[in-house]
C-alpha cells in the first residue's frame, strides 16, 4: 500500500510516500529555515506562508521521486499536532484535499509518536513494549510503547524543551538559530566538564527541566565576562553533558521501571553525537538495547508520518474530514 505523507507542523514542508508503513520510497523535505535566521527563532507566519506556496510542488516531487502517480495512493497520511497552528493546517487541508479527490482514507498523525516511528523505517521491526524517548526542538518526552496505539507518556519536560533549550544557550553564547549543532561542533572544541552545570529541579521522576539549565549558562555568562572562544567552548559543553546526563538517567530509568530492555529515540537532538554516543554506552551497561533512526530521519519528515499512518490505519483508525490541528 502506497501511503502519502504529509508534515508541516514547524518550519518544514515534508512529503514523503512509504510503502507499507516501511520502504520509504521518497521523502522531500523543504526549509524556510533561511527565512527565520536573523529572528533567531521560527516565526510561524512565514513558516506557514512558505508552506502554503511550496507544498504543491513537494507532493509532486515526492511523487516522482517515487516513481508513482497520484491515482496509486491509497492512504493520506498527516500530522495533525502537535506543533504551530498555522503551519499545521496548511498541511491538513492538503491532505484533506487529496484525500477527498481520490476518496481514500485520511490518517491524523500525533507528530511525537511519529518520531520515534522513524526507527521502524528502512529497517526491521522491533519488539513491543519498549521505551520511546523522543527529544525536538518543541518536546522532550518518554513514552512506554505497549503497541503503535497504546502509548502511556511516563515523563516530560516541565519548561523549555530539549533542543529549545540548545537553541537558547547557543543564543546567549551568540551562535546561529538552530543552536542544537553548533552548540555540538563547539563542545568538541571544550574539555567536558570543566564547568559543571546540571538539570535538577523536576517534581515527578521521569519528567525534565531545561528552563534552570539555560538561566544558570546565562548569569555564568555575565559573571564571569566570558568572551574567548575557547572558554565558550567549556561552556557548550559543560551544559552538553549535563543536558546528556539527564536524558540518560531519566531514559534508563524508565527502562527499569517498566522493566523493558528497550529504549527507541527519535527527534532532531537525537542528531547528536555526543548524546548517540553516551546513550548507547549506558544503555550497552545496563543490558539495554538502544535504537536510533536511520540516517536523515531524526528531525522533521514526512516519512515518519506516513509510516505511522499506516500502522494506526491497519489497526482502524480514520480521520474524518473534521479533522483539525
Ligand atoms: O525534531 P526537530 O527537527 O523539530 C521539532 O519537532 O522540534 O528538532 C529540531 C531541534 C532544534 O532545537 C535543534 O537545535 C535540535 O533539534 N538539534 C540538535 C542537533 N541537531 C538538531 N540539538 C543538539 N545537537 C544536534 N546535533
Ligand atoms: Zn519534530
Amino acid at each position: 500500500m502506497y501511503v502519502l505523507g504529509i508534515e508541516t507542523s514547524c518550519d518544514e514542508t515534508s512529503v514523503s510516500v512509504v510503502k507499507d508503513g516501511r520502504d520509504v520510497l521518497s521523502n522531500i523535505v523543504s526549509s524556510s529555515l533561511k527565512f527565520h535566521r536573523k529572528y533567531g527563532g521560527v516565526i510561524p507566519e512565514i513558516a506557514s506562508r512558505m508552506q502554503l506556496e511550496t507544498i504543491n510542488q513537494v507532493a509532486q516531487e515526492a511523487l516522482s521521486e517515487a516513481g508513482i502517480r497520484l491515482k496509486d495512493i491509497s492512504l493520506v497520511a498527516v500530522t495533525s499536532g502537535p506543533g504551530l497552528l498555522g503551519s499545521l493546517l496548511v498541511g491538513i487541508s492538503f491532505a484533506k484535499g487529496v484525500s477527498f479527490s481520490l476518496g481514500v482514507p485520511l490518517v491524523g498523525v500525533n507528530h511525537i509518536h511519529a518520531h520515534f516511528y522513524a526507527n521502524f523505517l528502512n529497517a526491521q521491526a522491533i519488539k513491543f513494549p519498549f521505551i520511546a524517548l523522543v527529544v525536538s526542538g518543541g518536546h522532550t518526552s518518554l513514552f512506554f510503547v505497549r503497541d503503535f496505539q497504546r502509548i502511556d507518556i511516563l515523563g516530560q519536560t516541565q519548561d523549555d524543551a530539549c533542543g529549545e533549550a540548545f537553541d537558547k544557550v547557543a543564543k546567549i553564547l551568540g551562535l546561529q538559530y538552530p543552536g542544537g549543532p553548533l552548540i555540538e561542533q563547539l563542545a568538541k572544541k571544550g574539555k567536558g566538564r570543566r564547568i559543571k552545570f546540571n538539570c535538577s529541579g523536576t517534581t515527578g521522576n521521569l519528567d525534565f527541566s531545561f528552563s534552570g539549565i539555560k538561566t544558570a549558562v546565562l548569569y555564568y555568562l555575565q559573571r564571569k565576562d566570558t568572551r574567548s572562544r575557547i572558554q565558550k567552548a567549556e561552556i557548550a559543553s559543560g551544559f552538553q553533558e549535563a543536558v546528556i546526563d539527564a536524558l540518560v538517567k531519566k531514559s534508563l530509568l524508565a527502562c527499569r521501571v517498566k522493566k523493558t530492555g528497550r529504549l527507541v529515540v527519535g527527534g532532531g537532538v537525537i542528531a547528536n553525537n555526543r548524546l548517540r554516543e553516551r546513550l548507547s554506552l549506558a544503555a550497552k551497561e545496563a543490558g539495554i538495547s538502544c535504537f536510533f533512526p536511520p540516517e536523515g530521519l531524526c528531525a522533521d519528515n514526512a516519512a515518519m508520518a506516513a509510516g505511522f499512518g499506516y500502522q494506526l490505519y491497519r489497526r482502524g483508525f480514520r480521520s474524518g474530514l473534521d479533522l483539525t490541528a
